[in-house]
């Protein structure tokens, strides 16, 4: 898993392994040395590794090697969870149909940041986070799984980044899961889940289970 923060995604994976989720997690990795996520890492007796993007002169040379340390644990699935870095096209092509983000935000609404802020300034009465393959194209690959939830009266940016990442808690294990059982594909720019193409992100409401 890359992550460049908090790391409460990951945590919530940590916790979901520690149930029943059938995955290893075989290693973190952070571009920042500072991440408290690694710290989650060690906790749970996972490997820890930093890979400081500052010390390299360009982003195709710091990726260059981050997809080689990520090859050395053979990895069927490369899981983004706050990591907080474009990835050049190498390194996607390298791990395309494995690699899996998260972001808050209803795509393709406000890809990139602020994501909170800029739901709220347009008055979006509907808000969430989305799980979805990553592609060359920033925050733009196929979409897996979205939920969606209400922007209520009094909801800050702080309030609603808060509501949000609670539930991105429960889709990420769930896509995961669906991949670790072999359920779901990228096919070309699109997803299959159990063998049928979807036409669009599978969908889930504020306090409803994910889908089967
Ligand atoms: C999450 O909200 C995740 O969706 C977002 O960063 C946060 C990380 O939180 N990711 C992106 O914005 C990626 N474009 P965490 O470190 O507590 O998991």
């Amino acid at each position: 898993m890359l992550i460049s923060g908090n790391g409460s995604n990951l945590q919530a994976v940590i916790d979901a392994v520690a149930l029943d989720l059938p995955v290893d997690i075989r290693a973190v990795i952070s571009n920042k040395a500072d991440a408290y996520g690694l710290e989650r890492a060690r906790n749970a007796g996972i490997e820890a590794w930093v890979l400081d993007h500052t010390q390299y002169p360009d982003r195709e040379s710091y990726d260059q090697v981050l997809a080689e340390l990520v090859a050395s644990f053979k990895p069927g699935l490369v899981i983004l969870a706050g990591f907080m870095r474009i990835l050049s096209p190498h390194f996607v092509n390298k791990f395309r149909g494995q690699l899996l983000n998260i972001h808050p935000s209803l795509l393709p609404k406000y890809r990139g940041l602020h994501t909170h802020q800029r739901a709220l300034d347009a008055g979006d009465l509907v808000h969430g986070a989305s799980v979805h393959f990553v592609t060359e194209e920033l925050d733009g690959g196929p979409l897996v799984l979205q939920i969606r939830l209400p922007i209520e009266n009094g909801d800050d940016e702080e309030k609603l980044a808060k509501k949000v990442l609670s539930q991105e808690h429960i889709i990420y294990p769930a896509v995961i899961r669906w991949f670790a059982d072999g359920r779901l594909r990228m096919k070309g720019n699109s997803v299959s889940k159990d063998g049928v193409t979807l036409k669009g992100p599978l969908g889930m409401r504020y306090h409803e289970a994910p889908p089967a």
